[in-house]
């Protein structure tokens, strides 16, 4: 299958403190990689750096043969509206918003009228299962319905790459094996490649493939690429 976001030599400090150390990874499409490591390994530095929310020192990031690093910002924005969808440990949901409106949001931002895009956004919440909290605002639900709104909202705009940082970080072990398997298999049908964050093996069990960032550096466990 084709190579879809590749990162090559990625180093990036803060201050004196290296964050990425010459790490390299690559994805393929419809992939779910889960990036294992120590706290302050470099794995959220390496998401955010794939997702072009990071610019690294040096080395390159590509997407579809597309350079993110070398893009102009306006340009990388539109790519990550467009293609890439996101979920962060805590929700990150908009709370003056119900969960339908946050759902529909990313489809707003795209001009998709109201109706359309409150319909689709109702179908995400269904296949997450949470459509009971429809037209509750995030401060009145569970954190394990926050997570799958949150999840329903990264898939609507249907990305190509789902970039998720420890989306079960907050959650208790039921509730996070019922986030990971909703998030999975969603990202499958929809044909999403997924780059999973997590220090818990329990989640990476979801991932096809699993690899270690550690000290800025990245392994792959399966040992078939990058090894
Ligand atoms: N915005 C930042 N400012 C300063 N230091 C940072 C920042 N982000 C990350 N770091 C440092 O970079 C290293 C890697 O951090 P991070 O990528 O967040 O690791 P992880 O997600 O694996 O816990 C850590 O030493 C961390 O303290
Ligand atoms: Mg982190």
């Amino acid at each position: 299958m084709a190579e879809l976001l590749v990162a090559a030599d990625l180093r990036k400090a803060f201050g004196a403190t290296p964050a990425l150390d010459g790490a390299s990874i690559s994805v393929d499409a419809g992939e779910v990689v889960a990036v294992m490591g120590p706290s302050g390994s470099g794995k959220s530095t390496l998401l955010h750096c794939l997702a072009g929310i990071t610019h690294p020192d040096s080395g390159q990031v590509r997407y579809e043969g597309r350079e993110l690093t070398a893009m102009p910002d306006r340009e990388r924005s539109a790519l990550r509206r467009g293609k890439f969808g996101f979920v962060f440990q805590f929700g990150q949901l908009v709370p003056e918003l119900t969960c339908l409106e946050n759902v529909a949001l990313p489809l707003r931002m795209e001009r998709v009228r109201r109706r359309a895009a409150e319909r689709r956004a109702a179908e995400w919440l269904e296949r997450l299962e949470v459509t009971d909290v429809a037209g509750k605002r995030p401060g009145e639900v569970s954190g394990g319905q926050g997570q799958r709104v949150a999840v329903a909202r990264a898939l609507v705009s249907n990305p190509r790459v789902i970039f998720a940082d420890e989306p079960t970080g907050a959650l208790d072990s039921l509730n996070g094996e019922r986030v990971m398997r909703l998030l999975t298999q969603a990202a499958r049908e929809s044909h999403a490649a997924v780059v999973l964050v997590t220090h818990e093996a329990r989640v990476a069990a979801y991932s096809d493939r699993e690899v270690v960032v550690r000290d800025g550096r990245v392994r792959d466990l399966t040992g078939t690429r990058h090894g």
